[in-house]
């Protein structure tokens, strides 16, 4: 029997799972992201914690909480969690991969949709009572999504379920640059493994798929922008600071790129103050990739059974931190 701590409310559904294996649990009942001195606080003492993807949870976090066992993120990314310091630590961290896939990629397609289509714009000039007929020069002329290139950056689970969709429902050329050749999307969406440059020339919508990492940090720079074509559309469901925000508002103002749909940005909650005004060329999005009932249900008991096993001394399902794993595998 483990005592957990819940940096944030969740479904009651988690806290079964957990009761019914006899943890003692304290959740965090405020939508407040606690500050580290807060977090530490409340989490002393325990061997779980389940947390999300704004909990920082780095070396300075970890050494306040020597009973640490277990992390459980309740996200796929798991880039708030210093994974190193925690293999150092021996804490075993887990995440919400497979889930969430096909959720997030329906987003990603309202996003383009709405980008392209300009159904945001479309909404608010409704509202504000400006329809007045069908005109043939209709002022929210968007731009044809079928037949078009979609460049995916990152071709793991969700960019595959990307191209599914690219190309069985809108009959799109997919290409994409991710970090090995992805033969199932080769030979499934006859996706094409193209350079990042390549990608970035060809493309009419590019819609990033890579996780937070070094080398993936304004990955969307200027340089990028500039070699990408004047009618193409950014898509970001993956973490805002793979896209340099300055360098993205620089670009559509300048014409470089016709604009972005954006769900994650790089100091979520706040948001390039530029990014808002333009509403004709920017779609946004508070990170609901995942914000689907069921998903966000699927994804709190998974990390629930996640912190079961963990705690019981198993190998959870959804290790992120393998060498841990093998380090303990060894010592068998
Ligand atoms: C959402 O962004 C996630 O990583 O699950």
């Amino acid at each position: 029997m483990a005592e957990i701590f819940i940096t944030r409310r969740v479904f009651r559904g988690v806290i079964d799972i957990l009761e019914k294996e006899g943890h003692t649990i304290d959740i965090n009942e405020s939508d407040r992201i606690l500050p580290a001195r807060e977090l530490v606080k409340r989490a002393h003492g325990k061997t779980g914690l389940i947390c999300l993807l704004n909990d920082s949870i780095d070396s300075v976090v970890m050494d306040k909480l020597p009973s640490l066992k277990v992390i459980s993120n309740i996200a796929v990314g798991y880039d708030n969690i210093d994974i190193v310091a925690a293999t150092q630590r021996g804490i075993m961290v887990t995440n919400t991969p497979g889930v969430l896939t096909e959720t997030t990629a329906d987003l990603v397609f309202a996003l383009l949709l709405g980008a392209a289509r300009r159904i945001p714009e479309a909404d608010q000039f409704i509202r504000a009572g400006k329809f007045k007929n069908w005109q043939l020069l209709q002022p929210h002329m968007g731009v044809d999504i079928y037949e078009k290139t979609l460049g995916i950056v990152g071709m793991g689970a969700i960019g595959q379920a990307v191209a599914k969709r690219a190309t069985k429902g809108f009959d799109m050329r997919v290409i994409y640059f991710s970090s090995s050749r992805k033969e199932r999307a080769e030979k499934e969406f006859g996706a094409e493994f193209v350079t990042f440059n390549e990608l970035l020339s060809l493309s009419n919508f590019i819609s990033i798929h890579v996780p937070l990492t070094e080398k993936t940090k304004h990955m969307f720079s200027t340089e990028a922008f500039k070699k990408m074509k004047n009618t193409a559309i950014l898509i970001n469901t993956a973490r805002g600071p793979v896209v340099d925000e300055t360098a993205l508002v620089e670009a559509i103002k300048d014409g470089q790129i016709r604009g972005a749909a954006l769900d994650v940005f790089e100091e979520e909650p706040s948001i390039h103050p530029e990014l808002i005004k333009m509403e004709e060329n920017v779609v946004l999005a508070p990170h609901i990739g995942s914000a689907s009932i069921e998903t966000r249900l699927r994804m709190a008991k998974m990390a629930a059974r996640n912190m079961v096993q963990g705690l019981k001394g198993n190998r959870p399902p959804n290790l992120v931190n393998k060498r841990l794993d093998s380090r303990k595998e060894t010592n068998k």
